[in-house]
């Protein structure tokens, strides 16, 4: 079994670090100005410009359950849809408010069909839901906010009562998780208390666990889905700690007490969130395997982002992104689902450009090979451990050596404890070759 053992947290997380990967979902109105998801704060778009989306938003070719297989066959064991991003646009049925995709040419409960799709594939049910809100009359007007530079942004604010707001959260969560099923991750985003303006936007208060009432927020959701799974970016401790767009180099530790969390890193397949049309940055396949496996070989889950547009689908490169997770999980899933960060006395052993996993009973070693070598790989230390050894995505044998690399020239590496494996010389047709090791 494996030795680590992270904090003990509220929600039920034994299935979260067994299922390792998810899909992350942003879509929303802003999948029509396709110019990444912040864009109504980024250009201070006035309501007027805005409400044109709202009047033409028609993903007439949304098919939750084309979006389900994909995440399937990618390998994904879970997603989380953004219910309501930052622009305070409502992808559900909400008795709440007007602002909701019933009203707009769409006309549909998206969330309700993309929960039904997901469901009907076998993946569990996450909701992201944003603390921020640029659209609701409550929230006040602070150093985010898209009409933070309006002249008049300061009488505009006066009056809002963000304790409102704060109700109208709940009221809109507690929709959430008693509408739809059995939920099993809620995503808030997120806290910037402490945070004010500077100059004469010095009235401007960012926000965090006091404004969102978030012990009220939570504790309500813990009462209608126990269980649950929370992340901490209401401000207050919860089940997850949620890395964004850097890789952690090492296992996330508790601030305070040093314990290792249960963290899970979220990425994109380019430089947004949100549809982006122009974004050029969309990462190699390469890049999109190895991040996955960084984030397992430190205990971490991977929960990697679409964009779909605002016709409702998939465009090719995020098609052709999940490929590559398809290809590659269809045949090496095995060192990612019920894997872990390899043991202490083995991460010694790593050779140079190589990742370990470790099945969570202990029994199988895990070796990613991110720069295939010729034409051994040395294992220090493995020596008498390792009972059997293969490529795992077509189970080929192996052959493996103890005590010396098999060579009839002088100078060839010796030592005790060393392990060679023996590689062909062509790297086979998989992103990331991985080696299956048993150990004995
Ligand atoms: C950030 C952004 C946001 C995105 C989120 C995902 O906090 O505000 O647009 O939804 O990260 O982690």
């Amino acid at each position: 079994m494996s030795s680590y053992v992270t904090r003990k947290t509220p929600g039920d997380t034994a299935w979260f670090t067994r299922d390792r990967f998810g899909m992350f979902i942003h879509w929303g109105l802003y999948a029509m100005p396709a110019r990444h998801e912040w864009i109504k704060s980024r250009e201070m778009i006035p309501e007027a410009h805005y409400d044109v989306y709202f009047k033409y938003f028609d993903p007439d070719l949304y098919d939750a359950r084309t979006w389900a297989r994909q995440a399937k066959a990618a390998g994904m064991k879970y997603a989380v849809m953004t219910t309501k991003h930052h622009e305070g646009f409502c992808m559900f049925d909400s008795q709440f408010t007007d602002y909701k995709s019933t009203n707009t040419p769409a006309g549909r409960d998206l969330v309700r069909e993309y929960v039904d799709a997901f469901r009907a594939e076998g993946l569990r049910i996450g909701f992201y839901y944003s603390l921020i809100d640029w659209h609701h009359p409550d929230f006040p007007i602070d150093m985010l906010h898209p009409r933070r530079e309006d002249p008049d942004a300061r009488q505009q604010s006066e009056g809002r009562d963000v304790r409102r707001y704060a109700a109208y959260m709940r009221d809109q969560v507690g929709e959430l998780l008693t509408h739809y099923g059995k939920i099993d991750i809620l995503w808030f985003d997120f806290s910037y208390g402490g945070r004010h303006g500077e100059g004469d936007k010095d009235w401007m208060r960012g926000k965090g666990k006091e404004d969102w009432e978030s012990e009220q927020l939570i504790a309500l959701a813990r009462k209608l889905q126990p269980g649950i799974i929370i992340d901490n970016r209401t401000e207050l401790e919860q089940d997850l700690w949620t890395p964004e767009q850097y890789q952690p180099q090492e296992w996330i530790r508790h601030a305070e007490t040093g314990e290792l969390v249960t963290w899970e890193a979220c990425q994109t397949l380019s430089g947004s969130w949100g549809y982006h049309r122009d974004e050029q940055t969309w990462k190699s396949p390469e890049m999109l395997i190895r991040m996955l496996v960084n984030t397992v070989a430190l205990g971490g889950n991977l929960l990697m982002n679409v964009g779909p547009t605002a016709r409702g689908y998939l465009d090719s490169r995020a098609e052709a992104a999940l490929a590559v997770y398809a290809d590659w999980m269809k045949v090496n899933g095995r060192s990612i689902y019920n894997c872990t960060m390899a043991e202490p006395d083995l991460l010694g052993s790593l050779p140079p450009d190589a990742r370990f996993t470790q099945s969570q009973d202990g029994k199988r070693l895990y070796l990613h090979l991110f720069a295939y070598p010729f034409a051994h790989v040395l294992l220090k230390g493995l020596a008498g451990r390792v009972d059997y050894a293969q490529f795992l995505h077509d189970a080929s044998e192996i052959k493996f050596t103890e005590g010396a690399v098999r060579h009839f020239s002088e100078g060839a590496a010796k030592g005790d404890g060393l392990l060679v494996l023996e590689l062909p010389p062509v790297k086979p047709p998989v992103v990331v070759p991985v080696i299956e090791l048993f150990l004995k």
